[in-house]
C-alpha cells in the first residue's frame, strides 16, 4: 500500500520520501511503482518522460531522520498496534510541530495512535482502497481529538492526489470494513451451513447485485487472515454476537489457507 500512495503522491507532482526498514523492501516498492507507471505508458496514457520525472520525485530511506521536514507523513507499516505504535512515536519526535501525521490503518482505532502522540489534534486516517492507483476512495477518519483545520488539510490533499475523500468517525471497521466484512462473514456462514456451493453464492452476489466479483473470491484476494482480524476487531469493538467470525473462517486461518496469496483460499490459485 505505501508503494501505491508514494505513487499517487509523486504523480500528482509532490517530491516523496518514501521509508521502510530495510533496502530490500524499497526496493521491491520502487519496482512496483515502475511497473505500475509502466503500464499506463504501454496503454499510451503517460509518456515515457512522464514517467521518469515521477519516478524521479520519489527518494527512498530506511533512515526516519530523513522525513524531519515533510508536511504530512502517510503512515502505511504492518497492521499491528505495537509497530504502528512505535512508528508514531518517533514520527511525533523526528517531524516539525505541523505536520499531520495520517495513518492508512485499516482496522486501528485513530484515537489510539493519536494519544501516542503530543499532537493529538494532527493525527487522522488516510484510509486508501487496494490497488491505490486505480481506486478512487479516500476514507478519511477523524479521532476523537483531530482538529478541524486537519481535516481540512487531509481533505484538500486528498483531491489533489485525484481521490475522492470521504469521512467518517473513528469507530471500529470505520463505514468500509465495517458494511464489507459482515457480507462476507455471511456469505462464509451460508457456505458453511452447505446453503449454496461457493460457486452460487459468488455468481448470485456478482451477477444479481452488480458487484465486480462475488464475495468469496474478494475474501480470498483481500487475504483470510486479514477477514478474520477485521471480524475480531468488530466483535471485540461493538462486543456484538452479530460479528462473530464464522468458524469456517478461523478454521481456513488455522490451516493456513489465506487465499490467493498462499494459493489457496475459498478457491484454489
Ligand atoms: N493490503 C490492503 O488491501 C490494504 C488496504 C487498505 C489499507 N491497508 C493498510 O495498509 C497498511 C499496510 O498494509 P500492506 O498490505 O501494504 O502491508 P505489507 O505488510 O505488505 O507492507 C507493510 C510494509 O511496512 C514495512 N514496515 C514494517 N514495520 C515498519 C516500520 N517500523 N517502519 C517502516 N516500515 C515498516 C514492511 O517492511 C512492509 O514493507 C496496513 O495498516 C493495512 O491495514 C491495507
Amino acid at each position: 500500500m505505501g508503494n501505491g500512495i508514494a505513487q499517487v503522491a509523486a504523480r500528482a507532482g509532490f517530491d516523496v520520501v518514501m521509508r521502510d526498514v530495510a533496502d530490500e523492501f524499497l526496493a521491491r516498492g520502487m519496482k512496483a511503482i515502475d511497473k505500475s507507471l509502466q503500464r499506463d505508458v504501454d496503454k499510451e496514457r503517460l509518456s515515457a518522460e512522464e514517467k521518469a520525472i515521477i519516478i524521479s520525485r520519489i527518494k527512498t530511506t530506511t533512515d526516519i531522520a530523513s522525513l524531519s521536514s515533510a508536511f504530512i507523513v502517510v503512515e502505511a507499516v504492518t497492521e499491528d498496534l505495537g509497530v504502528k505504535t512505535e512508528v508514531f512515536r518517533s514520527l511525533d519526535g523526528v517531524t516539525g510541530p505541523e505536520a499531520i501525521l495520517a495513518s492508512n490503518t485499516s482496522s486501528i482505532s485513530i484515537t489510539k495512535l493519536g494519544a501516542t502522540t503530543r499532537r493529538p489534534d494532527k493525527v487522522i486516517g488516510m484510509h486508501f482502497m487496494n490497488p491505490v492507483p486505480v481506486m478512487k476512495l479516500v476514507e478519511i477518519i477523524r479521532g476523537a481529538a483531530t482538529s478541524d483545520e486537519t481535516y481540512e488539510k487531509t481533505r484538500a490533499l486528498t483531491a489533489k492526489l485525484g481521490k475522492v475523500p470521504l469521512e467518517c468517525h473513528d469507530s471500529p471497521g470505520f463505514i468500509s470494513n465495517r458494511v464489507l466484512m459482515p457480507m462476507i462473514n455471511e456469505a462464509i456462514f451460508a457456505l458453511y451451513e452447505g446453503v449454496a456451493s461457493r460457486e452460487s453464492i459468488d455468481g448470485i452476489m456478482k451477477l444479481g447485485m452488480n458487484h465486480p466479483m462475488g464475495p468469496l473470491t474478494l475474501a480470498d484476494f483481500i487475504g483470510l487472515d486479514v477477514c478474520l482480524a477485521i471480524m475480531n476487531v468488530l466483535h471485540d469493538g461493538f462486543g456484538d454476537s452479530k460479528y462473530r467470525p464464522c468458524p469456517l473462517l478461523k478454521r481456513y486461518v488455522d490451516a493456513g489457507w489465506l487465499g490467493r496469496k498462499s494459493g489457496r483460499g475459498f478457491y484454489e490459485y
